[in-house]
């Protein structure tokens, strides 16, 4: 088995329902993040890590980001008759000539590992790597999958991204426990998905970073339903650990969890502080707004 990863899976079959009435008609991982919807920054980080075939896996109502990765002529028309050349090139240089986009439907919002296997005739029978697009990382020196990528490129193993969250949160999240780590990786010795505060086996969440051997796919297809009544990845990948090794990768950088409000909110502010185009006249509006001093009264 070759340890390159050229294959990114994009799940973004979800309903979405956190995020309602804003994606009873357009899909979550369409919203912007300032000016760029969130599922082009996962596409950018898969593309910034090697891979050149990005996987979307959708369901119902996602029509827009097929269409937000395929050509827009007729935009393409007006902009050019406009001379607007800037926003001509953002709209073209959506994905590289080299990189292509194939999309396949879930028929049924059943889970994210049922989401993963919709995608096994694609990916076929190599190692490849799935983002979920709510979870936004801003890397520090470099961005978090490429990150992974250099890991599975020297060990071989699955790679699975992690970070420590609060204790009283462990059942938002799959939680992991794994053998001493050093001060980023460490092997998986179990995982659980949405385990209670006082059952969990650590605070260490998965974060939606993962790369996998396609052995995955034959286990995905044994899963029953598991946590919310969804065929879940964490059960799979529990399955996978009394194969082959797991490793848990705490990576270097931010993340936003944008399939929250409140991340979605935090992640605006902090891009649009860095954003070249409005950072100054949004910093400066910032400092000078009266209204932050709730104080939770
Ligand atoms: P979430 O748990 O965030 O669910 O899914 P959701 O439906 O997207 O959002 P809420 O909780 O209702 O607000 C985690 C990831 O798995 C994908 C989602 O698109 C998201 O990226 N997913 C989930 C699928 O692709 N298919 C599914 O059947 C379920």
């Amino acid at each position: 088995m070759s340890n390159v990863i050229r294959k990114a899976v994009f799940p973004v079959g979800g309903l979405g329902t956190r995020f309602l009435p804003a994606t009873k008609a357009s899909p979550k991982e369409m919203l912007p993040i300032v000016d760029k919807p969130l599922i082009q920054y996962a596409a950018e980080e898969a593309i910034a890590a090697g891979c050149d075939q990005l996987i979307f896996v959708t369901g119902r109502g996602k029509r827009a980001i097929a269409d937000h990765f395929d050509v827009s002529f007729e935009l393409e028309m007006e902009l050019e008759a406009a001379e607007k050349w800037e926003r001509l090139k953002q709209v073209r240089n959506i994905l590289p000539s080299h990189v292509s986009a194939v999309f396949i439907r879930q028929p049924r919002p059943l889970g994210l590992g049922h989401a993963v296997l919709c995608a096994r005739p694609v990916v076929g029978e190599e190692p490849f790597a799935v983002l979920l697009a709510d979870d936004l990382i801003d890397g520090n020196d470099k961005p978090a999958l490429a990150q992974m990528v250099d890991l599975f490129a020297s060990r071989g193993e699955s790679v699975i991204a992690v970070e420590e969250v609060d204790p009283a949160e462990t059942d938002k999240y799959g939680i992991v426990s794994t053998e001493a780590m050093d001060a980023q990786t460490g092997r998986i010795t179990a995982i659980v998905e949405k385990p209670k505060p006082d059952v969990a086996p650590s605070n260490l969440a998965v974060v939606g970073r993962y790369i996998l051997t396609p052995r995955i796919f034959s286990l995905l297809e044994h899963t029953p339903r598991g946590a919310g009544g969804e065929i879940q990845l964490t059960d799979a990948i529990a399955e996978l650990l009394h194969e082959q090794g797991v490793f848990a990768y705490r990576y270097r950088g931010k993340r936003y969890d944008c399939g929250s409000k409140l991340g979605y909110l935090m992640a605006n502010v902090e891009y649009a502080m860095k954003h070249p185009e409005v950072a100054e006249g949004f910093c400066r509006y910032l400092k000078e707004f009266p209204g932050c001093n709730f104080d939770g009264e």
